[in-house]
């Protein structure tokens, strides 16, 4: 009896503290539940189905002893059978629409302890970045004061530049991961009639300086039609990332061209399109390029760009998303890359109907959230 309680009061204790374990017991009381109702349901439908038929006989053989009875046996046997017959349908109909709605109460049960990891680690991925960012600012201060120091020797100069751009680069992992947390809450971004061609041009002015550091010719192609349903900043973001990116991944020795365009599709959305000539993806990477800290480690890749933090493109599909827009990667290596963000236009322009084509020998992958998923590839 003792063992019992002991065995009561410990359970007890892992509902109250264990989410995993307060999760389980839920769905099997749920399930029991189900169990409990269904068979309810057939037994009242039974009991009613039994009596509907008793009730019949009943007054059909009271009929026949009145000797007032029009009804054949045959008809009085279809009677019976289609009672029976709708009896049985709404027994299965009742079942079906409580196993749907069980299947809900059971799926949101289920999906509590996978909804409240998220939150808490997006919660701890925020607090751990801004905790960060302080005391880097900090180092990076101090090692700028330092290199001050004319009588600074050579190496030390050196390690104290090195230490600056290694910096640079955390702080550039840590601002991408609190972008990557604040574009993941729909809730956050507002979305709006807004103009993305002044949005292009104003990230195209501020990229001049990479651009000339490449070597890299940036052209600019505007349709009259540019106003998009989106968030400011959102697509600030979108448009940065994949500039910079085509900019990066194009080498410096060759002539380095970028067109990044704005068009409408003529199907109630606006193309923003950027396209590069620069090394290319490889079709096994591109299916990966959207994973969070995801990069193409190639000694290519590697010798025309240092280490970004991998997760430019993972906010640009995030953003995407959250627009229910969607995004095509087209590659071929060694020639070039073009990306195209789908997004809701402001206002539908009216204009002749058009196919995109694709040229052969690229690799593709696209989401599209217009729909829900889906990644398609061709070559
Ligand atoms: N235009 C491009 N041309 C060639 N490779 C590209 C291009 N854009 C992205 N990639 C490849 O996809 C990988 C992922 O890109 P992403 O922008 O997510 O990360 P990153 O550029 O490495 O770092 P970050 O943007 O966070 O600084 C890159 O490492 C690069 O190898
Ligand atoms: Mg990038």
């Amino acid at each position: 009896m003792r063992q019992f309680a002991a065995w009561g009061t410990a359970w007890q204790e892992k509902y109250a503290s264990d989410l995993f374990f307060r999760t389980t017991v839920h769905i099997v009381a749920l399930q029991a539940l189900l169990v409990i109702i269904l068979i309810g349901v057939f037994w009242s439908s039974l009991r009613y189905s039994n009596h509907e038929v008793a009730q019949a006989v009943v007054s059909h053989l009271v009929s026949i002893l009145e000797n007032n009875s029009s009804v054949s046996p045959e008809t009085f046997t279809a009677t019976i059978e289609n009672l029976q017959a709708d009896v049985t349908l709404l027994m299965f109909l009742g079942i079906v629409v409580l196993a749907i709605a069980f299947g809900f109460i059971i799926s949101s049960v289920t999906l509590r302890p996978a909804r409240e990891t998220l939150r808490y680690q997006k919660l701890f991925i925020s607090n751990v970045a801004h905790e960060l960012r302080t005391p880097l600012s900090t180092i990076k201060t101090s090692t700028e004061v330092a290199l001050l120091d004319d009588k600074l020797p050579l190496t030390q100069r050196k390690t104290l530049l090195s230490n600056i751009s290694e910096l640079d680069r955390v702080s550039e992992i840590i601002n991408n991961l609190l972008s990557l947390n604040t574009f993941t809450r729909p809730e956050r971004m507002q979305l709006q009639d807004l103009d993305l061609g002044s949005i292009v041009e104003e990230v195209v002015k501020r990229h001049t300086a990479l651009a000339n550091e490449r070597d890299v010719k940036v052209l600019i192609k505007m349709d009259a039609h540019r106003m998009v349903w989106g968030n400011p900043s959102g697509l600030e973001q979108v448009v940065t990332n994949l500039l910079k990116n085509a900019i990066s991944y194009t080498p410096k020795n060759i002539d380095g061209v970028v067109t990044i365009s704005v068009q409408p599709d003529y199907h109630g959305m606006v193309i923003l399109s950027v396209e590069d000539n620069g090394i290319g993806i490889a079709q096994e990477d591109l299916f990966h390029i959207f994973e969070p800290f995801y990069r193409v480690d190639t000694s290519r890749a590697r010798q025309i760009r240092r280490a970004g933090s991998g997760l430019g493109l993972t906010i640009v599909n995030e953003i995407v998303r959250v627009h229910h827009g969607r995004i095509r990667i087209q590659s071929t290596l060694r020639k070039g890359t073009a990306v195209s963000v789908y997004l809701h236009a402001g206002s539908v322009p009216e204009a002749p109907e058009r196919q995109p084509s694709m040229p052969g020998g690229r690799s593709e992958v696209s989401m599209d959230f217009s729909k829900g998923f889906s990644s398609s590839h061709h070559e």
